[in-house]
């Protein structure tokens, strides 16, 4: 079977040289849920922006459905794979908040009445009905960031890849966004140090150390070995 996303010895350097990944290599398959773990500054947020082509590797590939993504299948790659930025003010920009969540399909070619209906069923899905005449920026922290993820899943992704979800929310708005993340069907690689936010929603995690794959494994195994988890940079 086709892997849904393929990292072919990932290496990433910055445009001043710094380097972030390192030959880094793994796949997932259509539905897995994936932690993508590491210290601050190991290369979670490079890898997640190469996934979606916003970064290309300066060496090695990512192939997502088998495909290459380079200039000509970067536009359908990304309606594979939808990228939740960390900071949901990088996702939201019009006037009200239907329109960002429209702004996808009716790129993607959808009419007008159809990009609408699909976005008021995902801002429903969310919580978000009611405020679907608001501008992201009259929106609380944790409301922007579920509209944040209304705009990419709006388009139905087969990979959600959601960039530290959880930073800014309270318990209660956590544990209302794991949940409806449990609930999703589509692939998920989640980047976070928030070890109890994918404690139980994923099985499998990839631990990133200096731009290294350093663990690709099951989650729990990883959570319950302590002396792996200091080795690694994940505990206090
Ligand atoms: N635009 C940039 N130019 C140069 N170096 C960068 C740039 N963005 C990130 N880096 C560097 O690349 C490396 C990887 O950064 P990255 O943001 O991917 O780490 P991260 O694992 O997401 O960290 P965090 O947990 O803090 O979000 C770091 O050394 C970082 O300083
Ligand atoms: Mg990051």
């Amino acid at each position: 079977m086709t892997a849904l996303v393929q990292a072919r010895d990932v290496t990433y350097h910055y445009p001043d040289g710094t380097p972030a990944l390192d030959t880094v290599a793994f796949t997932v398959a259509a539905g897995e849920r994936v932690a993508l773990l590491g210290p601050t500054g190991a290369g979670k947020s490079t890898l997640l922006q190469s996934l979606n082509g916003l970064l290309r590797p300066s060496a090695g590939a990512v192939l997502v459905g088998g495909v290459a993504v380079n200039d000509e299948t970067v536009t359908a790659v990304r309606r594979r794979v939808g990228l939740v930025f960390q900071n949901p003010d990088d996702q939201l920009f019009l006037p009200s908040l239907l329109e960002d969540v429209a702004f996808g399909p009716l790129n993607a070619g959808a009419s007008r009445a159809e990009a609408a209906t699909r976005s008021h069923a995902v801002l429903e899905a969310l919580g978000l009905a009611a405020a679907h005449d608001r501008a992201a920026h009259h929106l609380s922290g944790g409301e922007r960031r579920l509209a944040a993820l209304a705009t990419v899943l709006v388009s139905q992704p087969d990979l959600l890849v959601l960039d530290e979800p959880s930073g800014d929310l309270d318990a209660r708005s956590r544990r209302r966004l794991r949940d409806i993340l449990a609930e999703r069907r589509e692939a998920l690689l989640v980047a976070t140090h928030d070890l109890e936010f994918v404690r139980g929603l994923c099985s499998r995690a990839l631990v990133l150390v200096a731009g290294k794959l350093a663990w690709d494994g099951a989650l729990d195994v990883l959570l319950a070995d302590r002396a792996m988890m200091e080795r690694f940079g994940l505990v206090a």
